[in-house]
């Protein structure tokens, strides 16, 4: 049994809306001790058991493993002449009408094999995991065939054995419309043939891309109802570049999450509002994109809706792989406290991906947990670009030990 004592146990079972350290609901040298993978204890160190390996944290934060619900970390080659074109000007969508865009990422990973596909994500999730992340969304989306997609399908979910985190499984076959296809067709085939075949082969999410140039809410309703009947759970991204009415429509659509939602509505807000829609948002991809109005927030838990924050990492509209700049620009771009924007990389992805046994540290969750070289949750936003995880577990096990290289911060 592993215990860990003498810690500022950050369970997240406070209200995401409160201020200060609110959200985090502290337990101050607190302790909590794993049997398996799920967690047995929680509390005071004087109640703990002895275990038999045991972890002085020494007044440092323990949070539970950040959950990180939107990436399409599955992907080959490169894209750096676009974000140069983007900061000479040229949009996101202008670039994808000239050919490149997804589908340049599409021809990229058509041609690349099953190994060097895997390299690259065993590579990122590895990267994640050191940041304090153990779950992780995975979406497919650049195959963009039947037979492409349950590839990449393959692929997400072989990079998840062994990775120190678990992975999610999302199919995101609305992502563009395939080169030698009509959409029509691509739309079909989507519904009848692929869903249910990834379902069958261990898809969890499914999901849709509603943007001009992408998918209309016509195309991503028949999606995401094909999805959630073979049983996925969908996502949609939705009101990125325009308000499209995509929270409404997944609002309607019972999504577990909208993801985006830099152009969302007051109207929006309250249709996530009322149907329990969590909002995801990616202010890393508003701030690689330059977004001039980046999602904020403040609107969305005033109204009472869930709040996550995901990386997106990507090769298109998102290539910064650090979680500790993801907590930066939730703060410093989406407009979260400290204390909301952990809660957020938490408990927060937790529901997003209505994944209910983590994102908080409570005894029967699953034993994911992520202790930082910092006694102060102020400091990971605070101070970016170095990740201040020192251990992180996942299912009970240790699967990164920082400890001797910890830096000593707070
Ligand atoms: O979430 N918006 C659509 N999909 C990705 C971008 C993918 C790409 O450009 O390759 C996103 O930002």
């Amino acid at each position: 049994m592993l215990v860990l004592t003498n810690a500022r146990v950050a369970t997240m079972t406070g209200p995401q809306a409160a201020a200060g350290e609110g959200p985090l609901a502290i337990i101050e040298h607190g302790a909590v001790a794993c049997d398996g993978d799920r967690l047995a204890y929680v509390g005071g160190v004087r109640g703990a058991p002895e275990g038999d390996q045991r972890i002085d944290a020494q007044g440092a934060l323990l949070t539970p493993g950040f959950v990180d619900p939107h990436t399409h970390l599955v992907f080959a080659g490169d894209r750096a002449n676009e974000h140069a074109l983007r900061l000479a000007g040229a949009t996101y969508l202008e670039i994808a009408h000239a050919g490149g865009g997804i589908l340049s990422t599409v021809r990229a990973t058509r041609a690349a094999s099953d190994e060097q596909l895997l390299a690259g994500a065993r590579e990122r999730l590895a990267r994640l995991v050191r940041g304090g992340v153990t779950t992780v969304e995975v979406k497919t989306g650049y195959g963009l065939s039947v037979e492409q997609e349950l590839r990449l399908l393959r692929i997400v979910r072989e990079a998840g054995r062994r990775a120190g985190c678990e992975v999610s499984a999302t199919l995101l076959g609305l992502h563009a419309v395939p080169p030698e296809l009509d959409r029509f067709e691509w739309v079909r085939q989507v519904v009848q043939e692929l869903t249910p075949e990834a379902a069958r082969q261990g898809a969890r999410g499914c999901d849709a891309f509603l943007e001009k140039g992408a998918f209309d809410a016509h195309e991503c309703r028949a999606a995401l109802e094909a999805g959630a009947h073979a049983g996925l759970v969908p996502h949609l991204h939705a009101d990125q570049l325009s308000a499209s009415g995509g929270a409404q429509l997944a609002a309607e659509l019972e999504c577990a999450s909208a993801d985006h939602l830099d152009r969302i509505t007051q109207d929006g807000i309250e249709a996530l509002a009322r149907a329990g829609t969590a909002a995801v948002l990616l202010p890393l991809a508003a701030w690689f994109l330059r977004d001039p109005r980046p999602a904020q927030a403040k609107p969305l838990l005033d109204a009472g809706v869930t709040v996550a924050l995901g990386s997106n990492i990507n090769p298109g509209s998102q290539r910064i792989e650090s979680v500790s700049m993801l907590l930066a620009a939730g703060c410093l771009i989406a407009g979260l406290t400290p204390a909301q924007c952990l809660w957020a990389c938490t408990a927060g992805g937790a529901r997003a991906l209505r994944l209910d046994d983590r994102g908080v540290i409570k005894t029967g969750a699953r034993a994911d947990l992520a202790l930082f070289a910092t006694k102060d949750p102020a400091h990971l936003p605070y101070h970016a670009g170095v990740e201040h995880a020192q251990l992180v577990v996942h299912a009970g096990a240790i699967v990164h030990d920082g400890r001797a290289q910890a830096l000593s911060c707070s």
